[in-house]
């Protein structure tokens, strides 16, 4: 009987003496005397596989083995005498699938990420890239897992829109090549499934939509994508503070399930990538965040005893040195600010008392800025409609939004997390384009 498994399984499964089938990337060879070693790699894990080969069985395709290969190996699990692997696999049979060459741009050495960003299709069988993408799967899942348990439906927000769900103009329009009335209408790529998540939640109560987003801004920077996926969570009698708990839990629900659940992954970021990673991310899960107002934050920045780029005052929006200031200067942990002027925020937010601010609320974190962006929803129609017409957007095309507070209008909220900078924050890495298999931003749309 001979097992087919993946690399991952050995050790979980303790196949010590078992025959066992594999199949994977070689991602270095070296012969030693009358045996070679290949380290094989199929990205289940971290760790690579040593397959250890007579000679002899590799006659059939000498030299033809390279870094990069693709083969499929038969043999016996064996406990290993090398450090720092529990088991190797003794080979009976080796077969070539795919052939590799001496230009394959993985050879063995250190790549910059730089250099891993021009080939996406293959920086993926790196250590990096592959634990990356398994924590971000591991991420998701729980993602799904915590919504799920506290009662949010997942519903699928539509990618072609109408609206300009933030009123920001930073649209993409989306034409047919040779129709350009298709839709009637001018549309675009969504920039968030908010309002659509909304019309959702004033029906179904809690719901949550999780897919691309795409914003037109002319950021070049290492916190901003062209395509980026979102998570909304939307819910119907909840209010800003609610909201923000509920983010506040989601965050710490899934740091929390990757520490205990993927710790050898984990570590790595710690190991490589950035260091005390772990604690970091202990601290984010373990301490409650501080929460205050924007103009309280405004107070505090200014009295700060240091100087900023951008004077704090009150109106402004916050700068990335502001957000460092009060999360890694002053709280030393993540910060939930909320009430934001209303010049600076989007028109669906809910005006507060004093006419000045709403009830906006972004949660910021060390190292990392803002992760998320969220409000309590505008649910009184006349208010509504009088700050749509403050910031100069067309009622007619948002009637079924309107309608929303026509027709059993209730208190709602909700907020966006940012998956990449969620993954950048989790696994350390310094740029987001590091963190999405295929990165989109200015200039760059590659593979
Ligand atoms: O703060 P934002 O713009 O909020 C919204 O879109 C709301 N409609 C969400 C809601 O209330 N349902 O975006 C939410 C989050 C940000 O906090 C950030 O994490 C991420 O989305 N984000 C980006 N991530 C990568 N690249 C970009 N260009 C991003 N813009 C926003
Ligand atoms: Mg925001």
């Amino acid at each position: 009987m001979m097992f087919t498994v993946r690399v991952i399984d050995i050790t979980k499964n303790h196949m010590q003496d078992m025959p066992v089938h594999i199949s994977g990337w070689v991602r270095s060879i070296r012969t030693m005397g009358s045996v070679s070693f290949i380290s094989l790699g199929d990205q289940s894990c971290l760790q690579p596989l040593q397959v250890v080969v007579d000679n002899e069985l590799l006659s059939e395709t000498t030299g033809a083995i390279k870094t990069g290969s693709s083969v499929s190996v038969e043999g016996t699990v064996m406990a290993s005498p090398a450090k720092g692997q529990l088991y190797e696999l003794r080979a009976d049979t080796v077969q070539l699938l795919g052939a590799s060459d001496d230009n394959y741009p993985l050879q063995k050495k250190r790549h910059s990420f730089e250099f891993l960003r021009t080939i996406p299709h293959l920086r993926v069988r790196s250590n990096t890239f592959s634990t990356i993408m398994r924590i971000r799967h591991a991420a998701l899942m729980a993602i799904h897992r915590f919504c799920d348990e506290e009662q949010f439906i997942y519903v699928q927000t539509p990618i072609i829109t109408q609206a300009d769900a933030e009123g920001a103009g930073e649209l993409f329009q989306v034409v047919h090549k040779k129709n350009e009335d298709f839709f009637g209408a001018p549309s675009y790529l969504t920039v968030s499934g908010q309002l659509a998540a909304e019309a959702m939640a004033c029906s179904l109560g809690r719901v949550y939509t999780l897919g691309p987003t795409f914003r037109a801004e002319n950021s070049n920077t290492s916190r901003h994508l062209s395509e980026f996926w979102m998570l909304e969570l939307e819910a119907a009698f909840v209010n800003l503070f609610d909201n923000h708990t509920i983010a506040e839990r989601l965050i710490k629900y899934v740091i929390c399930t990757l520490l205990d659940n993927h710790q050898e992954d984990m570590e790595f970021f710690s190991r490589y990538i950035k260091k005390n990673h772990i604690d970091e991310l202990q601290n984010i899960a373990n301490t409650p965040f501080e929460r205050i107002e924007y103009s309280d934050a405004i107070t505090l920045l200014s009295k700060a005893k240091r100087s900023f780029e951008f004077k704090p005052t009150w109106g402004i929006d916050l700068q990335s040195e502001h957000e460092r200031y009060l999360t890694e200067e002053l709280f030393k942990k993540p910060v939930v600010v909320t009430n934001y002027p209303k010049g600076i925020k989007a028109f669906y937010m809910r005006m507060n008392d004093d006419e000045k601010t709403v009830a906006a609320v972004d949660i910021l974190l060390p190292a990392f800025g803002e992760i998320v962006g969220g409000s309590q929803r505008e649910e009184r129609l006349d208010v509504l409609i009088k700050r749509m017409k403050e910031c100069g957007i067309d009622q007619q095309e948002y009637g079924w939004y309107l309608d929303l507070r026509r027709y059993g209008s209730v208190e709602h909220s909700g907020f966006g997390l940012g998956i990449e900078r969620f993954i950048q924050c989790i696994t350390g890495m310094a740029n987001i384009r590091d963190v999405i298999p295929f990165p989109r931003s200015v200039g760059q749309a590659f593979a």
